[in-house]
């Protein structure tokens, strides 16, 4: 078991990469606080984790409230004893090309996606410095490194959360507490559902390995780096998208 007896906390866990990240922490010996917006889905994986034998903590919080993520981890912490690995994964998508984007889609991506992971790191991180270790794996994307049309938005948080990984990398690395990146490219999620075939069809021929990736090569590659295996490894972005940015 790779994270036998840690506690990882997971944002955005009730479905798709989320959820899967936390089921595999789980078959690997974690406890798992599982946090999202979607309180019910959230409780269905709970109930999952729990029919696994290892404990689990559920939360509906906003990631973007800062004030909600500092009172969580005030009023729990006592609760879960410590927090080894976070995994600030909650994302959303608002596309629309720039002329027709409306201020409301470019503040909701930046403040859910961009904002969110800022909040968690900087309460996490005050308690994982007590602690003296830690690990963050923050879920940034590879339109966060090369753009794409319709999601300047979106590109621009995923762009700012490899910003935060490299700083916060060097911030806390002399605290024992290692910050890495992943940057999956076209994973089958609810996300990935609602692009046009048409642009799933422009997507699929920039791939070089030729298929869509599922949310378990990303979760395996999130449990790497969440791993002892990885112990050497901080302020990186691992790319998890079939060769389609090298
Ligand atoms: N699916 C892909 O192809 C892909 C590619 C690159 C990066 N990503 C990133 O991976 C992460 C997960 O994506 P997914 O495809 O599993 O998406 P998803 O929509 O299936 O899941 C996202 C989860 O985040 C939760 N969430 C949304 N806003 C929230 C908020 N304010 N507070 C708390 N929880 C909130 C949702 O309720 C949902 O459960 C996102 O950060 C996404 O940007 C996905």
């Amino acid at each position: 078991m790779r994270l036998k007896d840690k506690i990882s906390l997971i944002t955005g866990a009730a479905q798709g990469i989320g959820k899967t990240i936390a089921l595999k922490f789980a078959d690997e010996g974690s406890d798992i606080i599982l946090l999202d917006i979607n309180e019910e889905k959230c409780e269905e994986v709970a109930n999952e984790i729990k029919r696994k034998n290892r404990k689990t903590w559920t939360y509906k919080i906003d990631v973007s409230d800062y004030k909600q993520v500092e009172e969580l981890f005030n009023n729990e912490m006592a609760t879960w004893g410590r927090v080894d690995v976070l995994v600030n994964n909650a994302g959303i998508t608002r596309d629309n090309l720039i002329v027709r984007m409306k201020e409301a889609e470019w503040d909701d991506v930046i403040r859910i996606n961009l904002k969110g992971v800022f909040n968690f790191c900087k309460v996490a991180s005050r308690f994982m410095m007590k602690q003296r270790s830690g690990v963050i794996i923050n879920i940034s994307s590879i339109i966060g490194l090369v753009g794409n049309i319709g999601q300047v938005n979106y590109s621009a948080s995923k762009a700012g959360i490899l910003g935060i990984t490299k700083s916060l990398a060097k911030e806390l690395a002399s605290r024992n507490i290692r910050v890495n990146a992943v940057a999956p490219g076209f994973i089958q999620t609810s996300m990935t559902e609602e692009l046009n075939e048409e642009r799933k069809k422009l997507m699929l021929n920039a791939i070089p390995l030729n298929r869509i990736g599922t949310p378990e090569e990303v979760a395996d590659a999130v449990l790497f780096l969440a791993s002892g295996e990885s112990s050497y490894i901080t302020g990186q972005v691992i790319n998890i998208d079939g060769g389609m940015v090298m």
